[in-house]
């Protein structure tokens, strides 16, 4: 399997590095194909990504992502939204699990839950249909029957997986868009047999706070899903613990659900369970099941021994984190 690596910017080069440690640990015969993209490289060249960047990431078989930072430049394009177009990796998928560890911070849910938000990645707010002027500037939201369709048939399909239950997320009282999406989420529901209810995305973000252990499989158009991506992340206790995976008809790209973080960038303290969870999600994509249970187990093990990073309320390093796990899959494998 060839992998395209994109680490990034930011923690993307102190995350990424742990998560090839342990598919080198569980054996997955890869081949790594570095890429770079991101705000270092148009600091030095002037452009985030390169025409041919794609065409390597396109002779691949998928790509493992880190994060990348966003100047504050209104001319700047941003480089994952233009993967995720040309690639077409339409369904962003992240699920979002409670943890049955105790995680030193205020927004842990206090009951189990465990969803999966199914995020439309292509169009929307994110279709980078915009232009700015001296006076106003303009972004478009465009929604068109194609995206909703297969999105909802991703979310469908995935709900049919598990409990069967399907939350449509939409602003359809006030937004024509969210209408059109919201019609054609429901005939695809009904169509494939799945049991579905709606929310408004206001209210549902107050209910998934209040009660995450109510859904199943979330879909939603492109800035809801992505506004609701981090308030999830906070219910399971830090962003350093969430992974993704967009996944389109021909590549599939995996990335852990934050972003570059410079705030903690360079001090070695990032949590990589998020880009190595992502990693996971990158086995079982390529039905590498037992290689992918063997990264859960060993993510299991260092929460429960409680080497955590400082998001978690710990005092591990990065690096602690990555030891531990790779040392666990090596005594496993003996
Ligand atoms: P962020 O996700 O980078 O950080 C938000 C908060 O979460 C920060 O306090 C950060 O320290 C913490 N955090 C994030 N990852 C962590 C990890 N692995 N371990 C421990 N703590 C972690 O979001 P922010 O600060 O809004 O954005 C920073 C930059 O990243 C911006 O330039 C933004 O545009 C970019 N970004 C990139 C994304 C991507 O490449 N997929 C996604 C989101 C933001
Ligand atoms: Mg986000």
């Amino acid at each position: 399997m060839k992998v395209a690596v994109i680490e990034g910017d930011g923690v993307g080069h102190e995350v990424i590095p742990p998560a090839l440690k342990v598919l080198k640990a569980v054996e997955l015969d890869f081949e790594i194909v570095p890429v770079e993209v991101g705000y270092g490289k148009w600091e030095r060249t002037g452009r985030a990504m390169d025409d041919n960047d794609l065409d390597v990431m396109r002779d691949c078989d998928c790509i493992l992502f880190g994060a990348i930072t966003t100047p504050n430049d209104p001319n700047y394009q941003s480089v994952l939204l233009r993967i995720r177009r040309e690639l077409d990796l339409y369904a962003n998928v992240r699920p979002f699990r409670s943890l049955n560890i105790p995680i030193d911070t205020p927004y842990v849910a206090k009951e189990p839950f465990d969803f999966i938000i199914v995020r439309e990645n292509t169009e929307g707010l994110y279709g980078g249909k915009e232009d700015i002027g001296e006076d106003r500037a303009t972004s478009m939201r465009t929604i068109t029957r194609k995206g909703s369709e297969r999105i909802a048939r991703t979310a469908c399909k995935i709900a049919k997986e598990r409990k069967n239950r399907l939350t449509i997320v939409h602003k359809a009282n006030v937004l024509k868009s969210c209408s059109f999406f919201r019609e054609l989420c429901i005939d695809v529901a009904q169509e494939d047999g799945v049991q579905y209810n709606e929310a408004l995305v206001d209210a549902m973000a107050y209910n998934l706070i209040l009660t995450p252990q109510k859904y199943d499989v979330l879909v939603a158009t492109n800035l809801f899903g992505d506004i609701l991506s981090d308030l999830s992340a906070a219910l399971v206790g830090s962003l350093g613990l969430c992974p993704s995976a967009n996944i389109g008809e021909k590549y599939a790209l995996f990335e852990p659900v934050h972003g570059s973080a410079p705030d903690i960038a360079g001090k070695g303290i990032a949590n990589p369970l998020a880009a190595i969870l992502s990693a996971k999600m990158m086995l079982e994509w390529a039905e590498e099941h037992e290689k992918a249970g063997l990264v859960q187990q060993a993510v299991n093990y260092v929460l429960e021994k409680g080497i955590k990073t400082t998001d978690l309320g710990g005092h591990a390093s990065t690096k602690d984190v990555s030891y531990a796990l790779v040392g666990y899959i090596a005594n496993l494998r003996k």
